[in-house]
């Protein structure tokens, strides 16, 4: 059953966020970066912990059966949420940096000089390095795609980049600095029209949008637990079933073979394929226990109630002088990324701190963006589930303040 949507009552189940930084209320808008952990992800680690730890797939007795009941139920709260059509098809990962580098290194395999990866310059350097390693060692051609004034993607330029060359497209389907929403969809036909594979960076998406991944059509998709109020170290590739028999494992050890013997091996199915040795237990426990208590509510509601802090926020800034905004893209999420004329965006974030509001400043692993929009850095505060129309309120109070002290 659906539960209502109280912001009160939410914010009583993150412990955090009764604490205070620098004497002040804490105001926690960083949650692009990582977000806060309520009760239901803590305890479920905890109970975990204490009632029936052991290790997953090998046990014949009670507690690692126990253990891989609700490891294995963590993977099939992650099939849900991203509608994917079988729980093979999700790789219980370290988190998006992995995903993207297993599948990199499963591509560097086949690939040839000359061939070619199509990024946009708004990628997260997640999605950015891995392909440059491919470039470097194997001779690959990075085509990038640029952006429209407003901090859309520009698809004319996305269309005349991909063609018979192109080997993947690997695109973040919301920027962590614009909150651009780019139309996967859209790009995984052109992609695959041209032969292509379709890499999508979930990382943001996930949090703000409600993702299916049958719907968007890709290859691969990648997510981090983190950022969904789970826990560090976990996080979610998704491949479809012939994305999955094409690539070759990506790390050796126990639980990913079939047989091992002195001069041959043969490897296991999907998923386990691609997860090597013991995986991060207690922290698949805890996504799944992240993504059962996220989905409690209407994701409509959740989104509309994120949107409606953005537009606050938005507004607020529109009363501050010399402030541009980066990323005004209809529909974007809800990340607000801006620069103060004669204030840098570390500074702003030092003296936001004393008033209790943690915000991001610096590259946001973002860099050729960065180089895109002329500047070295920007402030950034992103909204999550737990935040109030009040704390944006103190957030453009504190930054005013800042204002006044660094201009
Ligand atoms: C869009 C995007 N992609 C990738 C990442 C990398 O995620 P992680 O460091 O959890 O692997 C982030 C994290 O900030 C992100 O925002």
């Amino acid at each position: 059953m659906t539960r209502l949507f109280d912001v009160a009552a939410i914010r009583k189940e993150f412990p955090i966020l009764t604490r205070e930084v620098n004497g002040k209320p804490l105001v926690y808008l960083d949650n692009a970066a990582s977000a806060q952990k309520p009760d239901a992800v803590i305890d479920a680690i905890a109970n975990q912990s204490r009632t029936a730890y052991a290790n997953v797939h090998r046990g014949i007795h009670t507690l690692s059966n126990e253990t891989t009941e609700a490891y294995e139920a963590g993977r099939e709260a992650a099939r849900d949420f991203f509608n994917a059509p079988g729980t093979d098809n999700i790789i219980f990962t370290k988190g998006a940096t992995e995903g993207i580098n297993l599948v990199a290194s499963a591509l560097a395999e086949t690939i040839q000089p000359g061939d070619e990866i199509v990024l946009s310059v708004m990628e997260h350097h997640s999605n950015i390095v891995p392909w440059h390693f491919l470039r470097e060692r194997q001779g690959a051609v990075l085509r990038w795609v640029g952006l429209n004034d407003d901090g859309s993607l520009d698809m004319d330029a996305m269309r005349a980049a991909i063609g018979p060359k192109t080997r993947m497209v690997a695109i973040s389907h919301m920027s962590n600095v614009l909150g651009t929403v780019n139309d996967v969809a859209e790009i995984g036909r052109i992609a695959h029209a041209a032969g292509a594979r379709v890499l999508a960076d979930g990382c943001q998406a996930a949090v703000h949008l409600g993702v299916d991944v049958q719907a968007l059509g890709c290859d691969w998709y990648v997510f981090s637990g983190h950022k969904l109020y789970g826990p560090t170290g976990i996080g979610i590739l998704y491949g479809t079933s012939g994305a999955l028999a094409e690539a070759r494992p990506y790390q050796g050890g126990g639980e990913m073979i079939e047989t091992v013997a002195m001069d041959r091996i043969t490897y296991n199915e999907a998923p386990h394929k691609f997860e090597a040795g013991t995986p991060p237990i207690l922290e698949a426990i805890g996504l799944g226990a992240a993504i059962r208590w996220f989905r409690q509510f209407d994701q409509a509601e959740v989104q509309a109630h994120e949107h409606a802090l953005y537009q606050r926020a938005r507004e607020g800034l529109r009363g501050v002088d010399g402030l541009t905004v980066h990323g005004e893209a209809s529909g974007k999420g809800s990340v607000l990324a801006f620069s103060l004329q004669g204030a840098h965006p570390h500074d702003l974030a030092q003296i936001l701190d004393r008033y209790g509001v943690a915000i991001r400043a610096g590259h946001h692993c973002a860099q050729p963006l960065m180089t895109h929009l002329g500047v070295s850095a920007t402030a950034r505060a992103s909204f999550g589930i737990y935040n109030t129309e009040a704390e944006v309120d103190v957030f453009i109070e504190a930054l005013e303040k800042a204002r006044g002290m660094l201009v």
